[in-house]
This record gives C-alpha cells, structure tokens and sequence, in this order.
C-alpha cells in the first residue's frame, strides 16, 4: 500500500545489524561444506535447512538464540567468506534503501577459533570497497562487539589488538560496543575496557542493555560506561526518570521490534514502548539486529512498527531525521544524508 511505499523510499539507516547475524541456514550449511565444518550431530535442528528454519521460530530466549548464532558464525573462515557475507547485506541493504549502515561484528569468536582480527576487516573492508562503487549513495562503517559469554580478560585482549591495528584512528571503525548474554552482566564487570577505550580516543561507546536486562543496566551503563547509545534499551522505559536522562543526554537507543518479538521479549511489536519513547522526545532507530534469523531487515521492522503503532508520515520524518542524527558520521555525511 501507499505507506509500505513510502517506508521503502524513506532513507534509512541502520545502526543495530550483526554481520554474523545475517547468516541464512541455507548459507550455513554451505559454508560448512566448502570450509569442511562438522555441525553438532546431536541436534535434529542441523539435518537440514527446513530443520533449521523451523528452529529458529522457535527461539524461547535470547541465551537460545546465542547457542545457534555462535555455532553458525563459526562456518565463516577466509576473508572472503567475511566479503561475500558482508557485501550481500550491503546489496539487500541498498534495496531497502539504507542509506548509512553501522555493522556490528563480534572478533573474540572468530579469534579463539584461530581466525584473526586482519582476516575479518579484509574481508569486511572488501566489500565495503565494492560497495562504494556498486552502491555509492550507501555510506558504511563497523563496530567491533566484546562478548559478554567470555572473560573479560579476552575482551582486553580483543580491544588492545584492535586498537593496534589503527583502524580506530583511521575512521574504518566508527566505534566499540558489546553484545551477547546480558543477565547477570552488569555493566560494572566491562568498566575496565571501557577505560581502556575511552584512554584510546575512542568516544563512540555503546553497549547491549535493556534488551532482556532491567532499565538499571541502562541506567548504569550510562554513568559507568560512558556510552552514548544503547543498543535495544527496551526496558528502560519502565524507569521514568530514566527515559527523561535519555531524552536531555540525546542517548540513542537502537531499537530492533522483530528480534524482540522473536526472542520473547514481548509478545507483540505493540507491546514495545514506541511511542512512549518518541511522545518524551527519546532518540531511537529501527533496525534488524540479526535478520536471518527474525525473518526481517530494516523494512520490514519499519513496516512492522507502522502496523502495529500506525505513526502518521511527519511521525517517520522525525523518526527517520533523528536516526539521521544520532549516526556515527561526519558532519559532512550527515548534513548530505539530512
Ligand atoms: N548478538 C547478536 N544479536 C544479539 C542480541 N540481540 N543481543 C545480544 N547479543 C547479540
Ligand atoms: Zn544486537
């Protein structure tokens, strides 16, 4: 219908997307066989593709979705495997008319399986090379994830190497963030690297809150981190106060309405706090998190919101102007995307 058409045509970007999770179970089982990867044998979810299509609709959690996740990523081995994954985002990204993509990845799992750093960027940055002259009207930049399931130590390990590599300083990574498990989590337990960061000159901080976690784990991550968007951030409007400091700090939250369907967050897209969120002057984006496995990318997660709130057409300019806004881009790149 007409406003389907419009979401289509509106400019988008897109801030909360995990390149690992665009990984189809079709495209799993044939990086397994070409990098000869055995898939657990005692899980029928792993017979076949249908079987593993009709698992992921039945995820109970997001812990349940992380066990499929990190075995499926770890099919990914060359630098190429890391382009072709990274540029057919990029392409269906592009139809859907994302204008500005900030792509998260996740290297300590790929680095304990022997995978290094390098291997993931030149793959990543090769595509992002092709891109800027395939889809030149797509701007592009990544956002390396600590992982919460593993030791913080590692995590160190992680950023220091990153952090070495100059890709920070020379602008091929617009930021740091951190994902996987959140309860049990607090922010308290990451304060160190976020240190180690922030010494580095890294300002663009965010982190995974609020998505199963209680609005406190936002609240802290915002005075303990130092970040300034939080990636979900659901459940801190249950916390009035803190939907005000978001609102007064411009702390962006990446919303993802599908992936929290999936995981069980909430029953239905109209059960999340949308408009409370845009009514208190909050900045969010809509995104897809890991749209391989929630059966949507971005325009389908706008189309999703629409259905279930119905926002008029000055409602979405807004909402497509502060996701303008809150991107990690060039002042430049922002006044050309405005
Ligand atoms: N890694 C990939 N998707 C994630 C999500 N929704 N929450 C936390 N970590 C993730
Ligand atoms: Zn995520």
């Amino acid at each position: 219908d007409k406003l389907h058409h419009f979401l289509h045509a509106l400019p988008k970007c897109e801030h909360h997307v995990h390149i690992e999770g665009t990984i189809s179970p079709e495209l799993l089982f044939s990086l397994a066989a070409k990098n000869s990867i055995s898939l657990p044998q005692d899980d029928p979810a792993f017979g076949s593709v249908s079987a593993l299509e009709a698992r992921y609709k039945v995820f109970t959690s997001l812990d349940d979705f992380l066990h499929y996740y990190f075995i499926s990523m770890s099919c990914l081995i060359t630098a190429s495997d890391f382009e072709d994954l990274t540029y057919n985002y990029l392409s269906h990204a592009h139809g859907q008319n994302v204008h500005h993509a900030e792509i998260f990845f996740d290297p300590q799992p790929h680095m304990s399986r022997g995978v290094s750093y390098q291997t993931i960027i030149a793959g990543m940055d090769a595509a992002r090379m092709r891109a800027a002259v395939d889809l030149p009207k797509l701007s592009i930049e990544f956002i390396p994830c600590l992982v919460r399931h593993l030791p913080v130590p590692a995590a160190h390990d992680m950023l220091a190497e990153v952090i070495s590599s100059g890709h920070f300083a020379d602008g091929t990574l617009a930021g740091f963030g951190m994902s996987s498990t959140e309860i049990a989590k607090h922010p308290s337990l990451y304060t160190s690297v976020y240190e180690t960061a922030k010494a580095a000159g890294i300002t663009n901080l965010t982190a995974h809150y609020g998505e199963e976690g209680p609005a406190e784990y936002v609240r802290d991550a915002l005075s303990l981190l130092s970040v300034r968007r939080i990636d979900h951030g659901r459940r801190s409007a249950e916390d009035p106060d803190l939907v005000r400091k978001l609102a007064e700090t411009s702390t962006m939250l990446t919303l993802c309405p599908i992936s929290n369907v999936v995981l069980k967050g909430v029953e239905r897209v109209q059960d999340l706090p949308i408009r409370e969120f845009l009514d208190a002057g909050v900045l969010f984006s809509i995104n897809s998190d890991d749209p391989a496995y929630f059966g949507g990318y971005i325009l389908e997660n706008y189309c999703a919101v629409q259905e279930a709130f119905g926002f008029t057409m000055n409602e979405w300019e807004t909402i497509a102007t502060r996701s303008i806004r809150g991107s990690w881009c060039s002042v430049e790149r922002k006044e050309a995307l405005l």
